[in-house]
């Protein structure tokens, strides 16, 4: 073997361990998500395709917007902390038409309503400022599921 290869090898080696390093340090998340909730005995749309790096990186939104542990009325999640899924909070799947909840029952105790009031509020608001963020049930759900 030239030693000129076997130099590339050490190199590459060592760049795999240290991005191997950080991506161990700093847990970015997934680069993209496909939303499966098991809360869902069975899903009427299809499955969310949810770009989070995207999300994160391009269009630079905090962590915080979409991750938390409540105490006392205050997020006190920060980066580097553990990530629960949220339906390891929001239980439910879609709260019952009866008794009628309000808002914030239903988006505490239903993942229906918790991520919808996620990904959408900030959607309503994204699409004012005239970016192409998707409000409609088509353009996440681009079909009914099989
Ligand atoms: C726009 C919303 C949003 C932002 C911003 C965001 N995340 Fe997430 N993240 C999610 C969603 C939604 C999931 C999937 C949760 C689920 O499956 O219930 C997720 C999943 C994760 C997971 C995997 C959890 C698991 O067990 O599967 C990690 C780790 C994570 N995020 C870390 C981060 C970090 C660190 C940041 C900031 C650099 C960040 N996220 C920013 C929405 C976001
Ligand atoms: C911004 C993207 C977005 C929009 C817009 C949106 N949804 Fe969703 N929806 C999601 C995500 C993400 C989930 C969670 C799926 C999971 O985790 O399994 C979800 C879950 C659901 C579920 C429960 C799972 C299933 O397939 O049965 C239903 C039903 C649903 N959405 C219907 C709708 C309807 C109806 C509309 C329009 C009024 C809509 N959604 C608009 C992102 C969106
Ligand atoms: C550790 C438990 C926990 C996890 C994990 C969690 N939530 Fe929550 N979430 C709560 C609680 C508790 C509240 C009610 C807060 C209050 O009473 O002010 C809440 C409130 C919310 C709200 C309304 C207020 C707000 O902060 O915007 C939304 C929307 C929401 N959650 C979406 C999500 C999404 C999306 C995820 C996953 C990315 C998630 N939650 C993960 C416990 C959790
Ligand atoms: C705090 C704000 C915010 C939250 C929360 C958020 N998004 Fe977005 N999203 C955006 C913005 C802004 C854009 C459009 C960016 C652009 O094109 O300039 C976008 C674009 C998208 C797009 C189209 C482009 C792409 O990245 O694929 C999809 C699909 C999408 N979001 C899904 C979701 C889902 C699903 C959730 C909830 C789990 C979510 N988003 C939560 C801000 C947000």
């Amino acid at each position: 073997m030239k030693s000129s290869k076997v130099i590339s090898m050490v190199v590459a080696v060592c760049f795999g361990l240290v991005m191997a390093g950080v991506a161990m340090a700093t847990d970015k998340g997934p680069e993209t998500i496909t939303m499966d909730s098991k809360v869902f005995a069975k899903h009427k749309k299809s499955l969310v395709i949810f770009n989070h790096a995207k999300h994160n990186v391009d269009y630079k939104i905090a962590c915080t917007e979409c991750h938390h542990v409540y105490k006392d009325g205050k997020n006190v999640w920060k980066e580097g902390d553990a990530v629960q899924k949220c339906d390891a909070c929001h239980t439910g799947a879609k709260a019952p038409k009866e008794p009628k909840l309000s808002k914030e029952e239903q988006i505490k105790g239903y993942m229906y309503s918790a991520i919808h009031e996620n990904c959408k509020s900030c959607h309503k608001a994204a699409k004012k400022e005239g970016k192409a963020a998707p409000t409609k049930c088509t353009e996440c759900h681009p079909k009914a599921a099989k």
